[in-house]
């Protein structure tokens, strides 16, 4: 995530640098609030699954004293939206240690916003289905200093919902693990091929292009942004960061019935047509017969091939693979690490929910991090091939 970010306001047109961030537990970063470098964020960040602009926050753990400290701090907060009525929502994240239900907690922090507005003159109106503005809840801090934070939503909702895949495989990987993963490959889209050998939907060769180019996946108009006075004097368009990069991606898999879910998605993310011909392509082929010869003829583009990444989050078994036997999935793993042993100077990163993978791929990871996706916990994992 960090990474990412640091790489995007660089090429921005803000001239601002990121501050480092402080860490919030295992998967939140939190940086000092900067209007442009929020915007950047909102509008092209892929690996993070949520975008808040803190307000404030409160240890109190049980609702009444938890209205007795966010009302003061909203009524003096001059960052809330102003002037034209306001539809606007909550959403409460976990809050299992909270001594009151998710819903009691979401009807306090309501209670604050609309007193608070009122004591503005803003005429609001609670709207889960169209809201201008969505303040979202969160239990945060280390055990024994835990705290109930309210923010604005200014990443357009789960930022996994891209809003352009029409077709999902048996087993899709979000997208924003798919971001994490290519991220984690180091991938230069400029000088490296980026081959998907499973690739179901085409999910990963979808985040690399649009990682490469450095696309939005918000438009500000579609962001809360336009009613914070904070934003105002922001672009309202989001153009490419890295215009002009032309990555060589291919999108393979065994099955045939994934082509027509790839070519759908491709065209939904507007991936396809002539300027993609020579950049992103895919193919019906089986992992364990690739060879850098077939890659290399696959790619029109690439004139002399240098070693690239492979990303890619194979079968593990749960959602598909089971009807193989685990017998049958372990061989080709162990089929696909004698295939990627062809690549000498290649990277590999995936993302697997198997235990045994790795003994059976046969390549030791340089990189594992623990990660999940839709509830299924499994690990990244790079390899120098
Ligand atoms: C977990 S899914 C990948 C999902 C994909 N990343 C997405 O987001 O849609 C694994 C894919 O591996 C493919 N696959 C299984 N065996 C294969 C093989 N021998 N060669 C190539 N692809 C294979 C399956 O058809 C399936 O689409």
């Amino acid at each position: 995530m960090e990474a990412e970010l640091k790489r995007l306001v660089m090429r921005s047109p803000f001239g601002v640098r990121v501050e480092k961030p402080k860490r919030e537990g295992e998967a939140t970063l939190l940086y000092p609030f900067e209007a442009c470098i929020a915007w950047v964020a909102a509008c092209h960040h892929r690996t993070s699954s949520r975008i808040s602009w803190d307000l404030c926050s409160s240890t109190a753990v049980r609702l009444e004293p938890l209205f007795d400290d966010l009302l003061p701090a909203l009524l003096s907060d001059d960052r809330l939206p102003g002037g034209a009525p306001l539809r606007f929502s909550v959403e409460v994240g976990p809050s299992f240690d909270f001594e009151a239900s998710p819903l009691q907690l979401r009807g306090v922090v309501k209670n604050a916003i609309v007193e608070t507005l009122a004591s503005r003159r803003v005429a609001s109106e609670v709207d889960a289905d169209s809201p201008d503005v969505v303040f979202v809840v969160r239990r945060a801090g280390t055990p024994g200093a835990r705290r109930t934070v309210v923010g604005i939503d200014i990443g357009g909702g789960p930022r996994h919902r891209r809003g352009a895949r029409v077709a999902a495989g048996p087993a899709p990987l979000r997208e924003t693990m798919a971001a994490q993963l290519i991220m984690l490959s180091r991938w230069d889209a400029r000088t490296e091929p980026l081959v998907d050998p499973m690739a179901g939907g085409a999910t990963i060769p979808i985040e690399a292009a649009g990682l490469a180019t450095g696309a939005a996946i918000r438009r500000p108009s579609d962001l809360p942004q336009r009613h914070l006075a904070a934003f105002k004097d922001l672009p309202r368009e989001a153009p490419d960061l890295f215009p002009g990069t032309v990555p060589q991606i291919a999108a393979l898999d065994v099955d045939p019935e994934t082509i027509p879910a790839m070519v759908g998605n491709l065209r939904a993310a507007g991936l396809t047509g002539p300027a993609y011909e020579v950049s992103i392509v895919i193919a019906q082929y089986d992992v364990r017969e690739l060879t850098p010869d077939y890659i290399e003829r696959m790619l029109p583009a690439v004139r002399e091939m240098r070693p690239g990444v492979f990303c890619f989050n194979p079968p593990y078994g749960v959602r598909i693979g089971a009807e193989h036997g685990e017998e049958k999935l372990l061989a080709l793993y162990s089929d696909m690490g004698r295939a990627f042993a062809r690549f000498r100077g290649w990277r590999a990163a995936c993302f697997v929910a198997n235990p045994h993978f790795v003994e059976a791929f046969a390549h030791a990871p340089t990189m594992t991090k623990p990660a999940s996706n839709a509830n299924l916990r499994g690990t990244f994992l790079v390899f120098q091939l």
